[in-house]
């Protein structure tokens, strides 16, 4: 072995390097955001006003999972995806909206056909797994953890007429 050999140290690019890097990630995630900003149903189920923080985390998490940076879990914490989605409303209608954005955003990525399908793959199946009601919209919890459309449950008192 020569002092120029690197074949047995050299590390494999990961994906997250073989697309891009941050840049990469950065633009499917704002291209993601500009089509949930106007979704009539998937924007009511971010709590804050302004979509910058969930952007960001959504961009550290995916960048994390194709072996970027591992920023996601130093300031979040186990991912625990599935747990986290429960406050929200993922019937297959949100489901199918949110894959329609993510499609868009990873059509104007432009990445070879063999990225593009790993990255795809992925999401579809990532997107599947979060699915935790096949109640319609507008019933269930809403963001902040209050029944939407629910009546209001109280105990009715004993002079009122039944
Ligand atoms: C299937 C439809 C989905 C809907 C409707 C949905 C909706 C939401 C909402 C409303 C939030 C809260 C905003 C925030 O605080 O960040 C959120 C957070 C998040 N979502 Fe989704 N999501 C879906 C699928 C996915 C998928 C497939 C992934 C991963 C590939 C994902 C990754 C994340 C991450 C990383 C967060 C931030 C978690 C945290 O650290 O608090 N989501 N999502």
């Amino acid at each position: 072995m020569t002092d120029n050999d690197t074949s047995s140290g050299a590390t494999p690019l990961s994906f997250y390097d073989e697309v891009g890097g941050h840049d990469t990630f950065v633009r499917l995630v704002d291209a993601f955001y500009r089509g949930v900003a106007d979704d009539d149903v998937l924007r009511p189920m971010y709590p804050e006003e302004d979509l910058g923080p969930a952007k960001e985390r959504l961009t550290m998490f995916l960048e994390q999972y194709w072996g970027g940076p591992t920023t996601y879990s130093e300031q979040r914490g186990h991912p625990r995806l599935r747990m986290r989605h429960s406050p929200f409303h993922v019937n297959p209608d949100a489901r199918d909206r949110w894959l329609a954005h993510m499609r868009t955003a990873v059509d104007e990525l432009n990445l070879p056909p063999l990225h593009e399908t790993t990255l795809w793959d992925y999401l579809q199946r990532a997107a599947m797994a979060m699915v935790n009601t096949f109640e319609p919209s507008g019933i269930g919890p809403a963001a902040d953890g209050r029944a939407v459309g629910a009546l209001p449950v109280t105990a009715a008192s004993p002079d009122e007429p039944r």
